[in-house]
């Protein structure tokens, strides 16, 4: 891959983390998947439109976006990502989608080319987000639109730090991986960015769904132990402590099971922004 800034960010996203997470695409899908339609809903995506999902990961919102454009393309720092993505689109013979290897910050963009950018989280991993964000809406045509979802910051009362309280005091720092996951979790920040980056009409929104965990506790308690930031921080516990901690939050997350699996409520911002036309 040509130019890369976010040199960091390549390596825990081609390392351990980049590959667990794309071995378990329908699981991350699961659990990501309430947000496709809010953010799907207001990209209004058009049948001749060329759409661009930056951080496509293993491309399930680039695949939604293509079966309602003329053609989506799916940009990502990681190959095993890429990889799963490019998998997933020929398994369901969806033939308008691409996916490319690119660090977003500095990729050449053609200019203008898109009318529609999208992310589910996959814009907050970037060393300087205002450079990023103004190459990345230099994709887009005059009057093309930006929807994006990031992360909010995730208080003591929230659903997750109910449900993995057992988890809290191991919890001493990000995994490489999800360095930045918080980077755009104030919505004075986000607006200051995207309007420093040319972008207008920033609009930041709060939304919240259900997200999946599992079947039933044990099944999201394996799941939240095998993911990379949570791996990273219990990797020095040994096997006595790792099965105390695995009951605990198992029982942390039994009140959140309903009968088709355990719905533990999320909050992103939901962020669009259009590209000045004059
Ligand atoms: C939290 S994951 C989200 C993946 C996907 N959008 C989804 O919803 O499943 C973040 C993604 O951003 C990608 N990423 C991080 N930094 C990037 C960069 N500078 N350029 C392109 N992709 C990047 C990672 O490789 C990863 O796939």
């Amino acid at each position: 891959m040509r130019g890369v800034v976010n040199v960091q960010q390549a390596e825990a996203w081609n390392g351990w983390e980049g590959t667990a997470w794309a071995e378990n695409a329908a699981r991350y899908d699961a659990m990501m998947g309430g947000f496709n339609e809010p953010i799907l809903d207001l990209a209004a995506i058009g049948g001749h439109d060329e759409v661009l999902d930056v951080g496509c990961g293993t491309g399930q919102i680039t695949l939604l976006a293509a079966r309602r454009a003329g053609r989506a393309v799916g940009v990502d720092i990681s190959e095993p990502m890429l990889t799963r993505a490019r998998a997933d689109a020929a398994e369901q013979g969806i033939a308008n989608a691409r996916f490319e290897r690119a660090d977003a910050e500095v990729h050449p963009f053609g200019k203008g080319g898109f009318d529609v950018v999208l992310s589910r989280g996959g814009v907050m991993f970037f060393t300087d987000p205002t450079a990023a964000f103004a190459n990345i809406a230099r994709a887009l045509r005059p009057g093309g639109r930006m929807v994006f979802i990031v992360p909010q910051a995730g208080g003591p009362d929230s659903e997750y730090a109910q449900a993995t309280a057992a988890l809290a005091p191991l919890m001493r720092g990000p995994s490489p991986a999800a360095q930045g996951m918080g980077s755009l979790s104030d919505p004075d920040r986000i607006r200051a960015v995207l309007g420093d980056a040319g972008l207008a009409d920033v609009d930041v929104r709060p939304v919240s769904a259900p997200m999946d965990y599992g079947r039933d506790a044990t099944d999201a308690a394996d799941f939240i132990l095998s993911q990379g930031p949570v791996r990273h921080n219990l990797r020095d516990l040994d096997q006595a402590a790792l099965i105390r901690v695995r009951e605990e939050l198992r029982d942390g997350l039994a009140p959140f099971a309903e009968p088709d699996g355990v719905r533990i409520r999320g909050s992103v911002w939901l962020v669009s922004a259009g590209q000045p036309t004059g």
